[in-house]
């Protein structure tokens, strides 16, 4: 059975398609077959891998509202393990269409069900909402995991994407877990980095990873070239934080009570 792992968090910008690339893609690079969904009307997860805009012309879209099969949307990547099944502006169109659709929070779950036997992680990228297309990602999931930027207000939406959670568990999901909350952007000479870091881990303990993403210009950087960092640039912190997320994730998963808190920050480069 493959993990199937949501990344949401309603507010934009805090890094979770970078972390949905990056983490499929390190993932990926140890031979594991890795399936990435890109569940945003933005496009960002698939053209953060190689697929140009206007280069493909079925979507999720086509899978969720149309229901045809999603093995026949997918596409292969520049990493031969990792396949995306692309998004574009189109899959805004299936929130309206979907609303009177009995069942509509499961329609991707039923979509991926089909083909979750190819692969060993699905790693599905949720726009900035808590409107249908996430909540489809958080039925379909297994787990969610929570990418939160070190600024101000960083916390400020996760106890309502909590709530949504709960929600998720009591009527569609019940077995949905939490994969993790996440420090991105982290700015190793910014107080307030270190003071959201502290607070977070006060308030949610062991819930959060000990991978710490640093702001680093090479993340940035990759999707202007429509690669994941593990491709772009190798030995870049961006690069060697994504890896060490994906070891959290692969060999020390929650569910083996091994992650141990406190942090392990890979180091920032200006
Ligand atoms: N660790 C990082 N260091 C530097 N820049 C980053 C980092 N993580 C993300 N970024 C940049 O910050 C911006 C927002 O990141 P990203 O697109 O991953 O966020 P998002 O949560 O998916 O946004 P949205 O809510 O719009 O989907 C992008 O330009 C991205 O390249
Ligand atoms: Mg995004």
């Amino acid at each position: 059975m493959a993990r199937i792992i949501a990344v949401a968090n309603q507010k934009g910008g805090v890094g979770k398609t970078t972390t949905a690339v990056n983490l499929a893609a390190a993932i990926a690079m140890w031979g594991h077959k890795v399936l990435l969904v890109d569940a945003d009307p933005q496009g960002n997860a698939t053209s953060g891998v190689g697929i140009q805009r206007g280069s493909f012309r079925k979507s999720l879209y086509h899978s969720l509202a149309l229901d045809e099969p999603v093995g026949s949307i997918t596409l292969p990547t520049s990493i031969p393990t990792l396949s995306v099944v692309p998004a574009n502006k189109d899959l805004a169109g299936a929130e309206i269409e979907l609303v009177d659709v009995v069942q509509r929070e499961f329609r991707l779950r039923r979509s991926l069900e089909a083909v979750e036997s190819g692969y060993e992680y699905l790693i599905i990228d949720c726009p900035p909402s808590l409107g249908l297309l996430t909540l489809n990602a958080l039925t379909a999931a297994k787990s969610l995991l929570v990418p939160i930027q070190c600024e101000y207000y960083a916390l400020e939406g996760v106890t309502e994407l909590f709530d949504t959670l709960a929600r998720i568990r009591r009527l569609h999901n019940p077995g949905l877990m939490i994969e993790g909350l996440l420090l991105t952007m982290y700015d190793v000479r910014s107080n307030l980095s270190a003071a959201v870091a502290a607070d977070l881990r006060d308030f949610y303990g062991l819930q959060v990873f000990q991978t710490v993403i640093p702001r680093n210009v090479r993340l940035a950087e990759a999707p202007s070239y429509g690669k994941p960092i593990i491709s772009y640039d190798a030995n870049s912190k961006g690069a060697e934080a994504y890896s060490q997320l994906a070891r959290e994730i692969v060999y020390e998963s929650k569910s083996t009570g091994s992650r141990s808190g406190g942090s392990t920050v890979v180091g920032h480069d200006g």
